[in-house]
């Protein structure tokens, strides 16, 4: 029986994956195991650049799930009117000309993207005084119950214990094998993760509705 795709399962696994890649790399294997296809870091600008009351939508990605989401909450912005920038998050220098921020990560074994977390802790002060949001995407909500809910939402707290955000988009994820490490496919097949896009637009819609208020 498949057994439900739980943190404890994604950090055993992980674990155990950490390893294989150090059997693998000691063997005299190749780092092939770990080298990823190219994906899209989508970076755009809507709504003139000039004004200083803009919406920053940053993001953290390593299949390319993550960053299309960012984009279209950039795009359902932009649609109010309201000036955006969609980009990924090492490219943020200055939090200045931003009234809002809203940050996206994928989640890795139990964790949001380590640029993230150091972000939110190097811009600490400056998160504090403005609308802050956050968003993930992840495999744990599918199926999408209160219990995966629970055990996502804990995937946060790290964040939340440094700067506690308005709005929080838990969001359901993509497996694409074919935008996977060889390691990573291996995980995703050990513990035997669905794949497929499970991104809910409608949800993810709301998210973007709620942030804009
Ligand atoms: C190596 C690896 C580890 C993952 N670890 C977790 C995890 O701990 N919890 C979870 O819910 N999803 C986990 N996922 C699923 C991803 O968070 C999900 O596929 C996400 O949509 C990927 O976003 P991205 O395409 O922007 O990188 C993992 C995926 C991979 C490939």
């Amino acid at each position: 029986m498949t057994e439900p795709t739980t943190r404890r399962n994604f950090l055993k696994t992980g674990c155990l994956t950490v390893a294989a890649v150090g059997v693998t790399l000691a063997g005299g294997g190749t780092l092939a195991a770990t080298v990823h296809a190219p994906i899209d870091m989508p970076e755009t600008t809507f709504g003139e650049k000039k004004m200083d009351d803009r919406i920053l939508v940053a993001y953290a990605t390593k299949a390319g799930a993550t960053a299309e989401v960012a984009a279209h909450i950039g795009q359902a912005l932009s649609a109010k009117n309201l000036p955006v920038d969609v980009m990924p998050i090492k490219k943020v220098t200055d939090l200045s000309a931003y009234s809002t921020v809203i940050l996206g990560s994928a989640i890795r074994i139990g964790n949001v993207l380590p640029e993230v977390t150091k972000f939110v802790q190097a811009n600490q002060a400056a998160l504090q005084q403005k609308p802050f949001s956050v968003f993930i995407t992840c495999m744990t909500l599918v199926p999408d119950t209160e219990e995966n809910r629970k055990t996502v939402s804990a995937y946060l707290d790290p964040l939340r214990a440094v700067v506690k955000p308005a709005h929080e988009g838990l969001f359901a994820g993509v497996v694409d094998p074919k935008k996977l490490a060889l390691l990573e496919r291996w995980m995703m097949n050990a513990m035997k993760t669905p794949v497929g896009d499970f991104r809910d637009w409608d949800q993810i819609n709301a998210f973007a509705e709620s942030v804009a208020v």
